[in-house]
């Protein structure tokens, strides 16, 4: 997919059950209108996807995971695998800082998720971003560094293509205090950098970013402005129909490529 179309994921993290999210859907697919140059995806509860698969309009939303286990098929009580998410999810969300923080994940199991993710024919969005305390010592670039190359340890040239990356500063995350849109410039600048020493310049190039922390209707178009920035990972407002769709419609006016789908 091309740099061109903007990337808008809602992440309802552990909100809104089958039933309120088969509504919530019903709701949002009555208010936004497919646009060619947005792609508006979805990651509802573990539970709901595969209803939400059968009710949803492809051409207007894609699905994601939030979270899957990296093995196949097994003795995992409780998991389920990338392969049982393949063809219903086109995405899946990997390293987000509540995985990270409140689940203790560790960098193998972020770049085994990666690889169970390609593997299974299925988009990584691996999440990074830096805690409070890292962005107070000045260490902001090195914990992106670190999550990057920890994260992508395994994936090639090639596969690199299906990763997107979302810079979420942890501080930024459900408390309201977003990250100032030149802060995200210099992070995701780091970031196209890091890739570009591993996997060269195009790549870096190529390579689609989001941002996620507290982005609300009224602060999404001063991200999307930014050239750096290929979409955008909403929390909270994801959960409002109506700041989720005005942010999905500032995505498309903030892009090319004007019509209707
Ligand atoms: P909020 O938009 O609620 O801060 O959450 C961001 C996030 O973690 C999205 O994955």
């Amino acid at each position: 997919m091309s740099r061109d179309k903007k990337i808008i994921i809602g992440n309802f993290k552990m909100n809104l059950n089958v039933h309120e999210s088969s509504l919530y859907l019903h709701t949002l697919a009555g208010m936004v209108k497919p646009r060619r140059n947005v792609e508006v995806v979805l990651a509802p509860t573990t539970l709901a996807i595969q209803s939400l698969s059968l009710q949803v309009s492809h051409r207007q939303f894609k699905l994601a995971a939030q979270n899957f286990y990296w093995r196949d098929h097994g003795p995992y009580t409780g998991e389920v695998s990338a392969t049982m998410l393949r063809g219903i999810v086109k995405y899946g969300l990997v390293g987000h800082s509540e995985r990270r923080h409140v689940f203790h994940e560790s960098d193998k199991d972020i770049r085994d998720k990666v690889q169970a993710a390609i593997r299974n024919g299925i988009r990584p969005v691996l999440c990074i971003g830096e805690t409070a305390a890292e962005r107070a010592d000045g260490e902001t670039q090195h914990a992106l560094h670190d999550q990057l190359v920890g994260g992508l340890a395994n994936v090639t040239s090639d596969e690199l293509e299906q990763v997107i990356i979302a810079y979420e500063p942890v501080w930024a995350i459900g408390t309201g205090q977003n990250a100032v849109p030149s802060d995200v410039t210099a992070a995701i600048q780091a970031i196209r950098n890091h890739i570009s020493h591993l996997y060269g310049k195009p790549a870096a190039e190529f390579a689609q970013v989001l941002y996620g922390g507290s982005v609300t209707a009224s602060t999404a178009a001063d991200y999307l402005a930014l050239p750096d920035v290929d979409g955008l990972l909403v929390g909270g407002a994801s959960l409002d129909a109506h700041a989720f769709t005005q942010i999905i419609e500032l995505a498309h006016q903030s892009g090319s490529g004007e019509e209707e789908l």
